[in-house]
């Protein structure tokens, strides 16, 4: 039996491939390239058969869109799937505001799709990504997973959606197993240099931008604001390195089989590190590179946002393991093999 993974090829979904396999499953990847390359399929191979046979990896791509149904049906026919993990989706909160309906399209779309051919086909085990974006502004810190929910952008709401309708379905079939993944800062690569984040264009995430001035892609780090009520004014997130975040869902999908119902979980480390902790560790690694300068706040930005991830500990049996140094070290060796700042 396999594990779909839509959108496998990305930045979270590679990763988790590769974890999947090193774990023995069989995968099936569906990706439309919209934010991915086909050569990160054979990069996923390279990586898996450092430590498996090459012939003992089942491991299949699709290139397609999760939101064509006959494809989708297709796929599922020609596979034995017993789990799908849906990475699949557009992600970046400013192109949210401007084309509302592009996120509103691609991620409720895929979503409903899958969930319609994954019913045809008796498939009930669901595992989504979901983010922290859905808790707001938090009144306290840390964030629990009762914390009440509310989105302030067409991504957020995307996702907001989402896991309503997870609830509606659920509701309506408890055949269905969902596991709901509150991912924080996803940053970090996988050890090899292989695999990690890659953005078109000028990255609207602190990690690849820092990564790309270190390695003299950019000239210099705009910090959004100094003013914020953190340690040293600057904002505090929950950076989580992206090889544990695959290993959560390793523990989802062995969640999933003990039929578990619908369970939410958050994904992060429960530590804070300001924007400074994160240049002051990656100047360490890189030798200083990291040239910055303060401007004023981004909109929308919230001053701290960390996770309490007892949960995820108790009943997925995973914590986040790798520090800051080791999630400074391995962006900077990706960084260093991609040729260009696109
Ligand atoms: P990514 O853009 O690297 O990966 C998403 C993949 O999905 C890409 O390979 C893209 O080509 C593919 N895709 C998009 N729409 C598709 C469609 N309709 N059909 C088929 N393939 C499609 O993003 P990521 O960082 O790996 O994020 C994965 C998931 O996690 C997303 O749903 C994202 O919203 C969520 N998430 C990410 C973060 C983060 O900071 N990276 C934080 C919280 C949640
Ligand atoms: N920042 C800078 N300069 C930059 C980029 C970011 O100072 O060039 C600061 C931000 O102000 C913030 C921190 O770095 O304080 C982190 O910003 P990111 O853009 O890297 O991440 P966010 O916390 O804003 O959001 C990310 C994803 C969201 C997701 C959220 C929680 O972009 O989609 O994490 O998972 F919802």
């Amino acid at each position: 039996m396999s594990v779909l993974l839509t959108g496998g090829l990305g930045y979270i979904g590679s990763h988790t491939a590769v974890e999947l396999l090193n774990a023995n499953e069989d995968v099936v990847i569906i990706d439309n390239l919209s934010n991915s390359d086909l050569s990160v399929k054979e990069k996923i191979k390279k990586i898996v058969s450092a430590t498996r046979e090459i012939n003992e990896i089942n491991f299949k791509v699709y290139v397609g869109d999760v939101r064509d149904y006959k494809f989708l049906n297709q796929v599922f026919s020609e596979n034995k799937i017993d789990s799908v993990i849906h990475f699949a989706g557009l992600k970046a909160v400013g192109e949210s505001v401007a084309k509302p309906l592009a996120y509103y399209d691609n991620n409720l779309i895929s979503t409903i799709n899958l969930l319609e051919v994954m019913k045809a086909h008796g498939v009930k085990n669901f595992v989504f990504s979901s983010s922290a974006t859905v808790y707001g502004a938090a009144k306290s810190m840390p964030i629990y997973e009762d914390f009440p929910t509310g989105a302030t952008n067409p991504y957020g709401r995307t996702k907001l959606f989402i896991e309503e309708i997870l609830k509606d379905v659920y509701a309506s079939d408890n055949s269905f197993n969902f596991i709901i993944l509150r991912y924080f800062n996803p940053i970090g690569a996988h050890d090899s240099g292989l695999i990690g984040e890659n953005p078109n264009g000028i990255p609207n995430n602190l990690m690849p931008y820092i990564s790309r001035v270190a390695t003299g892609k950019l000239d210099c780090l705009s910090v959004f604001g100094n003013d914020y009520n953190t340690k040293d004014g600057t904002g505090v997130r929950d950076y989580i390195h992206v090889v544990d975040l695959a290993l959560g869902h390793v523990c989802a999908i062995k969640k999933l089989k003990s039929k578990c119902g619908l369970k939410i979980y958050n994904l992060g480390t429960g530590v804070g590190y300001s924007v400074l902790d994160i240049v002051n560790a990656y100047n360490k690694v890189c030798g200083n590179k990291v040239k910055y300068k303060i401007v004023a706040r981004r909109p929308g930005d919230v001053d701290v946002c960390y996770a309490n991830a007892d949960k995820a500990y108790k009943e997925l049996h995973w914590k986040a393991e790798r520090d800051l140094e080791n999630m400074c070290k391995t962006s900077y060796n990706f960084e260093k093999q991609q040729k260009s700042g696109n």
